[in-house]
């Protein structure tokens, strides 16, 4: 156990996450660069799906080897932690087929990122489980800087690949704490997780802007200012969220659950419908609850 404050406080108060399961089908005209008003924040969306076959995994390892020495409880709720990720990643993988079929060089991309994972394995176990520990909280971060610029980024996407997005964030915000607990019931040292923070910070910021550039020159948008203004203010929006996230989250005493939780995510996620495993599609005027994300084999996606 640690030293810190939090730690005092049982996280078995915490129920095990919901487990959703949600498969998504995307028509054959799906357009990878699926906010076409804004083909820059798709391009950089894009690069963390590329990413999450591999981050998510090697997330759920960390978590998963840690298992004997944590409580019931808090394996417990790991488990559907973790049946939470393998549903991410294992969808954002068929999206990924789309994405690297236009754009093949998003194949090196991903291959670096494999690299990367498997670096990250080899460091010692309390590193990994408080780089997936800081993870977790940039992914929070994520979801609260698309919720605060949700009409801006989604009103005019591709409804089918925005609700993938806008699920895959509402869950990581549902289970922002579980990977802490984890992290502080194992370890708790705040240096390490500071320390793993910078990693995970500019390893994603890395991948996110090279992935994206891959797709902007296959795009031939490379050469237009607007699409490097567009870059440089998505980056800098992004990190005057994740920044000072990140920063908050290794002081002494602070635990994600401290964080506020963004409103209308976490709202519309609770429109699943488990006897369909479906979302309602993401759509600007707010659901009617007849367009709904689809399993396999339904005639709506
Ligand atoms: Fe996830
Ligand atoms: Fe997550």
């Amino acid at each position: 156990m640690t030293d810190s404050p939090t730690a005092a406080e049982p996280h078995a108060v915490e129920a095990p996450l919901p487990v959703r399961r949600v498969s998504f089908y995307y028509p054959a005209d799906t357009d990878p660069m699926w906010a076409p008003h804004l083909p820059e924040f798709a391009a950089a969306a894009n690069a963390i799906s590329l990413g999450m076959p591999y981050a998510e995994p090697l997330f759920i390892k960390a978590v998963r080897s840690t298992f004997d020495q944590i409580d019931d409880d808090l394996r417990a709720r790991s488990e559907t932690y973790i049946r939470q990720e393998t549903g991410h990643h294992t969808q954002h993988k068929r999206f990924n087929d789309i994405i690297v079929a236009r754009y093949p060089a998003a194949r090196r991309v991903q291959w670096m990122m494999a690299k990367n994972s498997a670096w990250v394995w080899r460091r010692s176990p309390k590193f990994r489980v408080a780089y997936a520990a800081a993870g977790e909280t940039i992914s929070y971060g994520v979801a609260r800087w698309t919720e605060e610029n949700l009409g801006r980024l989604m009103d005019r996407a591709d409804p089918v690949p925005a609700t993938l997005y806008l699920w895959h964030l509402a869950e990581e915000i549902e289970h922002k704490s579980n990977t802490f607990d984890v992290f502080e019931a194992t370890d708790g040292s705040r240096l390490r997780y500071a320390w793993a923070a910078f990693v995970g910070f500019t390893t994603i910021a890395f991948f996110t802007a090279v992935g994206a550039l891959v797709q902007l020159w296959g795009e031939k948008r490379l050469r237009n200012p607007l699409t490097w203004f567009r870059l440089v203010r998505l980056a800098v929006s992004m990190a005057f969220v994740l920044v000072p996230t990140l920063v908050l989250s290794a002081l002494p005493g602070h635990h994600p659950r401290d964080f506020t939780d963004p409103i209308y995510l976490p709202a519309w996620l609770a429109q699943y419908d488990p006897e369909t495993g479906t979302m309602p599609l993401w759509s600007p005027h707010g659901s009617t609850g007849s367009d709904r994300s689809a399993t396999e084999g339904s005639a709506l996606a």
